[in-house]
């Protein structure tokens, strides 16, 4: 039994395709020091909206989306932190994206996302719901205001 040449071919493109795919993912993890998503076991208390400062620069934010709004819709930090987003919602699917920073999760009820991000230069990074849940979708946002740095002791 033989491969057809064409077939060879087609083959070889799709390995090259997916050799660039998992690729471009790893440079973007690099590039934009965000982690790839990632999934956590469901526990209810992350349906609890809150933020944990672990550290002065280390900070857990428990994200809670629901019809329409983010909650915490105001995230408040200090440049060079390391945020990690916990995700969840508590009706339909929502987005959430923080374009500046690349990141590009959905809410989705019953599950948790997460995902890190290190926030280096001061300025008010815009999160918005980019998956149609409504009405009121296109008013559905939060941000992260990040102030100077704190100067260690
Ligand atoms: Cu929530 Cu669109």
């Amino acid at each position: 039994m033989t491969i057809d040449k064409s077939e060879k071919a087609i083959f070889i493109v799709t390995l090259l395709t997916i050799c660039l795919f998992v690729f471009s993912l790893l440079y973007s993890k690099s590039k934009y020091k965000a982690d790839l998503p990632e999934c956590v076991p469901y526990n209810k208390t992350y349906a609890e909206p809150r933020i944990n400062k672990l550290d002065d620069k280390t900070y857990q934010v428990f994200v809670v989306a629901q019809m329409w709004q983010f909650q915490p819709s105001e995230i408040n930090i200090p440049a060079g932190s390391d945020v990690d987003f916990y995700l969840t919602s508590q009706d339909v699917v929502h987005g959430f994206n923080i374009s500046e920073k690349n990141v590009n999760m959905m809410a989705v009820y019953g599950n948790i996302n997460k995902t890190s991000v290190r926030f280096d230069k001061p300025g008010t990074y815009n999160i918005v719901c980019h998956e149609y849940c409504g009405i009121g979708h296109q008013n559905m946002q939060a941000k992260v205001i990040v102030g100077p740095s704190q100067s260690l002791p």
